[in-house]
């Protein structure tokens, strides 16, 4: 697939200032294989070029009286999205712009890019995520061609991720989010009360759907887990329940397609992948090991005294922490949780009592025991993942951090 003529061409161009003369026979080889390959697109690209111009001077044939602009509707689509595919996005929309099958305004290209029948949905997705100023117009302009008026989240979230792919990059998908965000609390005015509760949320959505569909996590959260991992998130109010359950039934019922399914979802893309599976934890005051169901998400460790359970016994927010392999004379795997330098701060964590109150945590460390050495690997490569900087969970941190500030300006 000739997709990016750029990349290529950027690529060999670089290779041939930058590499040393005396390349290994890979390296050689590998630089004859460029050179040949950019022969054959600079080919590629002449034909089209040709095929282009011909279609141009027939259409202007017979469009010689009515304005030069219906001359853009006249040129076959499959030609244009040849055009697309072949070249890379940018140079092909510039393209044609110079030859006037398209205005150069970021609208028309948006309605181009969101009618696109046949145009590669990764590449739309590239062209809207670039960081240009005229490609944030373009992004913006095809978010409002979108018409998300008296849909649910889930129904507007469908419709969005399925105009293009989202790219993988944390800005990029945040730049889109909060667009998506905006246009959506924008055509329905009170569902949330702000963008962020809309961005968060659709999050939330997301994330959802990898826990119910993806094979390989096994524990199916239930709605009312859903329901309470969103307390909070309406700027320090709580979503009507009535809301939550029925974007929970929807993507357990049909879950969410985007385009180019790679079998790598989107959460898989952009966040470390969660886990959860039985461990046996030491409690804080008094040393006894309970066995508990952790749940590894959002960058919290949750635990459960039941799987089924709706409310977790405890949460533990990664922030700040490390994790190290211990030896326990009592029990095998273990690895712990810990503030590094810490002068005899406890771990900010909270827990609920028998009797439902919720408490703080009164961990110096948390001690955790894992049934197989692999799985202490496993847990040990998941944190750390979940505790390194993550871009992506950043972002939702700082969603989350404004919807609380919020809350605190509120109270007298
Ligand atoms: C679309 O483009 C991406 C990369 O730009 C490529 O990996 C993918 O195979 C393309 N899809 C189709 C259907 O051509
Ligand atoms: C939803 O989950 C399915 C199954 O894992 C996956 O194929 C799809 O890409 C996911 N959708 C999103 C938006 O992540
Ligand atoms: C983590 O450290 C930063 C900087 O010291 C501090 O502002 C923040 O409150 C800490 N977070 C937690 C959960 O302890």
């Amino acid at each position: 697939m000739y997709v990016c003529v750029c990349d290529h061409l950027g690529v060999s161009f670089s290779l041939l200032i930058t590499v040393p003369v005396d390349l290994s026979p890979e390296e050689r080889s590998e630089l004859e294989d460029i050179r040949r390959r950019k022969g054959a697109l600079l080919l590629e690209i002449q034909r089209l070029r040709e095929e282009l111009r011909e279609a141009i001077i027939e259409v202007e044939g017979l469009e010689t009286s009515t304005e030069g602009r219906s001359a853009m509707h006249q040129v076959p689509v499959y030609l244009m999205s040849d055009v697309l595919a072949t070249m890379c996005y940018l140079q092909g929309i510039a393209f044609l712009v110079e030859n006037e099958l398209l205005r150069n305004t970021a609208e028309d290209i948006a309605q181009f890019l969101y009618k696109g029948e046949g145009l590669n949905k990764t590449a739309i997705g590239d062209y809207l995520g670039e960081r240009d100023e005229f490609n944030i117009k373009v992004l913006q302009a095809f978010v409002d061609l979108h018409e998300f008026t008296d849909l649910n989240l889930v129904q507007a979230l469908r419709q969005f991720l399925w105009s293009f792919r989202l790219p993988g990059e944390a800005q990029k998908i945040d730049r889109m989010m909060e667009a998506f965000a905006q246009r959506y609390c924008h055509c329905n005015p009170g569902v949330f009360q702000s963008t962020d509760t809309c961005y968060v949320l659709s999050f939330a959505i997301i994330m959802l759907n990898t826990s119910l569909h993806n094979p390989n996590v096994r524990d199916k959260p239930g709605v009312d887990r859903f329901i309470s991992m969103n307390r909070g998130i309406n700027d320090g109010g709580d979503l009507p329940e009535e809301l939550l359950r029925n974007l929970y039934d929807s993507i357990k019922n049909e879950p969410f397609k985007i385009p180019e399914d790679d079998g790598n979802d989107l959460t898989h893309t952009f966040f470390n992948p969660d886990r959860e599976g039985w461990l046996l934890k030491l409690g804080g005051r008094v040393k006894t090991w309970k066995r508990r169901w952790f749940i590894l998400t959002d960058n919290c460790l949750y635990y459960f005294e039941y799987t089924t359970d709706k409310e977790p016994r405890g949460i533990i927010p990664l922030e700040n922490l490390s994790i190290r392999e211990v030896e326990d004379p009592r029990k095998p795997n273990c690895f712990e949780l810990y503030i590094p330098n810490n002068r005899g701060q406890l771990i900010k964590a909270c827990k609920t009592e028998a009797d439902g109150r919720v408490v703080e945590g009164n961990h110096m460390v948390y001690r955790i025991s894992a049934p197989t050495p692999e799985e202490k690997d496993e847990w040990i490569h998941a944190i750390n993942s979940a505790v390194s900087v993550d871009p992506f969970y950043e972002m939702l941190a700082a969603r989350k951090k404004r919807i609380s500030l919020k809350k605190k300006e509120e109270q007298p």
